[in-house]
């Protein structure tokens, strides 16, 4: 936003330095002495008055357009795409759209399920244009049932399928996970379909059973200019681990945080993450590698104090147990919430951690057995700490949030801080102030 001022603000010093040089200049000319001269004099002046209104003309042209981009931006508050890196730099022929063309496609993973139905009509009843958000489904399985379902969408959305069906070689112990290494395979090869062969710069991945909330797109476009401006994310997602219904304030679903575990469940990537990521994707478990630290790289997603999906699909690879238990109960967002009018700029890295430092640090710390007596209520926000593994998973489990740790990072934990509503507290379960990083071996 400074870059874009100081443009603004140089156009215009220009500009009047070029007119006082062209007036300093007419001053001070010589006054010819014969009229043969005067009248050749005033033409010529004339002729360079002329061509300079013209250059002028041009000038405050572009002043007016950089303006308008810039006051554009200031009133959305978030970071100007136009003359970022990101957006300038030519990668592979993907052209540079301007921010207001840019077009963001959401991909959707499907297989077997017919009930893809429910993700594709909330997608559609949601989408704010069909141009800017196009809708493509990526079929695998050869399900003929849930390919029916798809094609009777016709052009509303884009149908592909993967090509290979066969099954994959597996180490014999892992011939239960087969489905995984296929998931696996459809997201490698569908991710190359939409950065290579459709050549989009950024895209939304969600799977055939989530449902999205009312303000899905909303959130992704407002959010998309932080991943392009800040390199220490890498994604944004539509899903808070610890959102379930009681534990999330609903008085605030505006808020949003950096997390450094990777959410997944709808979740917006950019081209340049998939060109990194892909001469190394794994062939099975992908979203565990992509907590591990040779692939985050100690990046953060942006992540949402109530979710933008649902997950209503019981069967799946790798639902069933963990469905029944956790994800049926986060709550969906249904509320819009005009993200893209907001101030985001509180989500950039330094502007975050000072705040959410200040915030977790300066609570008062209380023990969970008083929490869990529901004492010192007047304290507001508190904060809980934990030292160790072990002590971070009884407080998360006695809190009700989620105890499980990938590669150390804990669900939803950012810089080791876990936060979330216990009786309608504000809790920040914390590590101790002199935190430097996580252990990978904590699991
Ligand atoms: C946006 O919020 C930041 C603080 O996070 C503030 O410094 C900035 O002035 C705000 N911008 C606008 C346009 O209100």
């Amino acid at each position: 936003m400074l870059r874009k001022s100081n443009v603004v603000l140089w156009g215009v010093v220009l500009f009047v330095a070029w007119n006082a040089l062209i007036l300093l200049f007419l001053w001070t000319r010589p006054t010819p002495d014969t009229p043969g001269n005067l009248t050749y004099e005033v033409m010529k002046l004339a002729q360079d008055a002329e061509d300079e209104l013209e250059r002028q003309k041009g000038l405050l042209q572009q002043i007016r357009e950089y303006s308008a981009i810039w006051s554009r931006q200031q009133k959305k508050t978030v970071t100007p795409a136009p003359a970022s890196p990101s957006l300038s730099s030519p990668s592979r022929g993907r052209t540079d759209p301007k921010p207001a063309e840019l077009v963001i496609p959401v991909l959707v993973i499907a297989c077997d399920r017919s009930t893809v139905r429910r993700c594709l009509d909330k997608l559609i009843q949601y989408q704010p244009s069909k141009e800017r958000f196009p809708i493509v489904v990526s079929q695998d399985c050869g399900h003929q049932e849930t390919a029916q379902v798809i094609a009777s969408y016709g052009d509303a959305v884009v149908h592909i399928k993967q090509p290979d069906l066969g099954e994959i070689p597996v180490p014999s112990d892992h011939r239960k996970f087969q489905g995984y290494y296929k998931i696996s395979r459809h997201y490698h090869w569908a991710l190359g379909q939409v950065f290579h062969v459709l050549k989009y710069q950024a895209a939304i991945v969600v799977e055939d059973d989530l449902e999205v909330a009312p303000d899905f797109f909303e959130y992704f476009q407002a959010a998309f200019p932080l991943l392009l401006e800040d390199k220490t994310l890498w994604c944004v997602s539509a899903w808070n681990d610890n959102g379930k219904e009681q534990m999330v304030d609903s008085r605030h679903p505006e808020t949003l945080y950096r997390t450094d575990f990777f959410p997944g469940l709808g979740w917006l990537l950019l081209a340049e993450l998939w060109d990194e990521l892909e001469p190394k994707w794994p062939k099975a478990f992908w979203d565990d590698w992509m907590r591990h630290p040779d692939q985050r790289k100690e990046r953060a997603c942006i992540r949402p104090e109530i979710s933008r999906t649902m997950t209503f699909g019981r069967k799946g690879v790798s639902h069933g147990q963990f469905f029944d238990q956790h994800l049926k109960f986060i709550k969906l967002n249904d509320h819009f919430v005009p993200f893209t009018e907001l101030n985001l700029t509180y989500l950039t890295k330094e502007n975050f951690e000072r705040t959410f430092r200040e915030e977790v640090y300066g609570a008062p710390e209380l023990r969970v057995e008083e929490l869990q007596g529901n004492q010192r209520q007047e304290l507001g926000a508190v904060r809980v700490q934990y030292s160790s593994r072990e002590a971070f998973k009884a407080f998360a489990k006695a809190l009700g949030a989620m105890d499980d740790l990938k590669a150390g990072v804990p669900r939803a934990g950012y810089h080791g801080v876990v936060t979330f509503l216990y009786r309608s507290r504000r809790v920040y379960l914390a590590p101790p102030p002199d935190w430097t990083g996580y252990d990978p071996s904590w699991s």
